[in-house]
This record gives structure tokens, C-alpha cells and sequence, in this order.
């Protein structure tokens, strides 16, 4: 190999390679950061803060631990940190708050890295891996309509329940829609295997996924009404041009 071209092939390699380094997570850098963004409501190690110690307390992790500032993080695991941290969730700005979807403070090698120091703490679920195009879009329709729309509404627009918004999910990805499940955030409440399997979760990801975009099945664009009402005003424009052909029909019979 000529000079030139092995310098060219060094020069690529380290190209490619820097960034990839660059991206590997670093438990050290994850301490760091949760000690300048985290610790103060959480706690050393994730211990979580309890109210004897801080002024001013409002809702914890759920309404039934409203006794504990901000939850302990031992065990939450890599689920949790990614479900948190990528939906900027996590920092909260305030206690008191219910953590809302905003702008990400972290970047990608940032996020790997506290989500790497969190499940550090202590075991935890891993990051989920929904296979949604192995699920089924009717049984996800119903299973949604059954254990969801309550609070997130039949099109998954978001809604209001006492204490609580429950967000509109559109901007919610695979699997932050299955780790939202298997966590269940603030008042949602959480559903285990049992309650919903992993198949009936891929089904219930593909329903929402479609949700987003509800006119790539073919229906029309009237309002998301669904296949039925759709159904009704195909029917509404055949009887229209079925008078009109009548009519038509009419006309020349009467030789006008
Ligand atoms: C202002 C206080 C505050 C700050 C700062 C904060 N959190 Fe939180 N965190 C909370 C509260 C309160 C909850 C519970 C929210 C709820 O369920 O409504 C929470 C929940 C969580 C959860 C979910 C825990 C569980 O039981 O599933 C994770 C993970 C988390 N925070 C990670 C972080 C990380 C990482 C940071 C720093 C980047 C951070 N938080 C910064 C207050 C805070
Ligand atoms: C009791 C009401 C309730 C029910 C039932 C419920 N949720 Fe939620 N959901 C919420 C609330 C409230 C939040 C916001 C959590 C927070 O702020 O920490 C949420 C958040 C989410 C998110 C994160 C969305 C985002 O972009 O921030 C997803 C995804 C989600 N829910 C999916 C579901 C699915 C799927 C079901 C049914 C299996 C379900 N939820 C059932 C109330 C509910």
C-alpha cells in the first residue's frame, strides 16, 4: 500500500473511530452530572430525599409515597433513566411539578452516561426492545380504548384527569411507549406481564404508532373519525350520485 493511501485509510479510521469513543458511556461522567443536576432532589447515590429533610415537599413518584420528595433511584434501573431523561422529564425544574415533555439538556454521550451511572446504583430493568410491526393493530385498538383512553383519549391526544395531565402521545417513540407501561409515570399506573403481555404491548405500541398518522390505512382525512363514519359518508356521496343519475336518466326519458 502506497504512503499516501495508508495515511488516507489512518486518517478514515480515526474519523469513524473518534466519534464512536467519544459516544461510549462513562459511569464517572454519569456521578458527575447527577451531582450537579440530580442530587439535590434525589439524593447521595439515589437514596432519594425525604421531607424531614427538605421544606417545601410536594408530590412524590405517585399519590400513595406523597410522604417522599423525589423517589430513590436504587433499582429504577436503565428503564427508567432512559424513559426519564429522554423525554426531558428529568431534570425536574421544581418539586411539585408533574414532570413534563422538554427541550433534552444532555447530549447523546450525557444521556448514556447518567442513564449508565442510574442503573449503576443498583440492578434495575434494562432499556425494552417493542417490536411493534409483530404487533396486531385491532387487538392494540382495543387493549388502548380498554386500559388507556380513559386518560390518553380513543386518538391518544392527551386529556385531563384530577391531579394529572396525561400527555398526548404523539411525540412518544416505541419504546418510550413500553418502558411508559411498565413504569407508569406519575398517576398512570403501572402494567406488569401479566396485565399486559408482550405481545398485547407491541399490539398496543402499533396502535399508537398508527394514531400518528391515522390516513396512511387509506381512510379519509375527516377529522379521525375512524372506518365507520367514513364508511357513512362513502355511502352519503353514492346516494348523491345515484339521485343525480336518476335525475339525469329522467330528463332524457322525458326527451327535455
Ligand atoms: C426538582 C427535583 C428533581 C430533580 C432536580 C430531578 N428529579 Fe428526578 N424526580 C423528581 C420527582 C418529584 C420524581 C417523581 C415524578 C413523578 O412520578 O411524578 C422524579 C422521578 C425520577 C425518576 C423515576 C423514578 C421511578 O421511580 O421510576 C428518574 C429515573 C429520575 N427522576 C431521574 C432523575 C435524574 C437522572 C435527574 C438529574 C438529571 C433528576 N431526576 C433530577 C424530582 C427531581
Ligand atoms: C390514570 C390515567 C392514565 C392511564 C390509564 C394511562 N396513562 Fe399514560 N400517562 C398518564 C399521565 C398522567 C402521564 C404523564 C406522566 C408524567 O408526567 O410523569 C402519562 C404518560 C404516558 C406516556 C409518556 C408520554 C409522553 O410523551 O410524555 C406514554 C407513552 C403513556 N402514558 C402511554 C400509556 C399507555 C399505552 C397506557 C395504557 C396501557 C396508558 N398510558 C395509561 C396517565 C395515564
Amino acid at each position: 500500500m502506497p504512503a499516501e493511501l495508508r495515511a488516507l485509510v489512518a486518517l478514515l479510521a480515526a474519523l469513524v473511530l473518534v466519534p464512536a469513543a467519544a459516544a461510549a458511556p462513562s459511569v464517572k461522567q454519569g456521578e458527575h452530572l447527577y451531582g450537579r443536576y440530580c442530587v439535590s432532589c434525589h439524593g447521595m447515590n439515589g437514596s432519594g430525599v425525604h421531607p424531614a429533610r427538605q421544606i417545601g415537599a410536594g408530590p412524590g413518584r405517585a399519590q400513595t409515597q406523597q410522604h417522599v420528595v423525589a423517589p430513590p433511584l436504587r433499582g429504577v434501573g436503565a428503564r427508567a433513566a432512559d424513559f426519564y431523561l429522554r423525554t426531558g422529564y428529568m431534570p425536574l425544574q421544581k418539586i411539585g411539578l408533574q414532570p413534563r415533555r422538554s427541550t433534552v439538556i444532555f447530549d447523546e454521550q450525557q444521556l448514556r452516561s447518567l442513564i449508565a451511572y442510574v442503573a449503576s446504583l443498583g440492578g434495575g430493568p434494562p432499556i425494552p426492545q417493542p417490536h411493534p410491526e409483530r404487533g396486531d393493530i385491532s387487538l392494540g385498538q382495543h387493549l388502548f380504548t380498554d386500559n388507556c383512553a380513559g386518560c390518553h383519549q380513543v386518538m391518544a391526544e392527551g386529556g385531563y384527569v384530577t391531579g394529572a395531565v396525561p400527555p398526548a402521545l404523539e411525540n412518544a417513540t416505541a419504546v418510550q411507549v413500553a418502558e411508559a407501561v411498565r413504569i407508569g409515570p406519575n398517576v398512570m399506573p403501572t402494567f406488569s406481564r401479566n396485565q399486559i403481555s408482550p405481545h398485547e404491548l407491541d399490539s398496543i405500541i402499533r396502535y399508537v404508532e398508527y394514531t400518528k398518522n391515522p390516513d396512511d390505512r387509506g381512510g379519509w382525512a375527516i377529522g379521525h373519525l375512524g372506518p365507520l363514519p367514513e364508511g357513512l359518508v362513502t355511502w352519503f356521496i353514492a346516494a348523491l350520485a345515484l339521485v343525480f343519475t336518476c335525475l339525469m336518466i329522467g330528463k332524457r326519458l322525458h326527451g327535455e
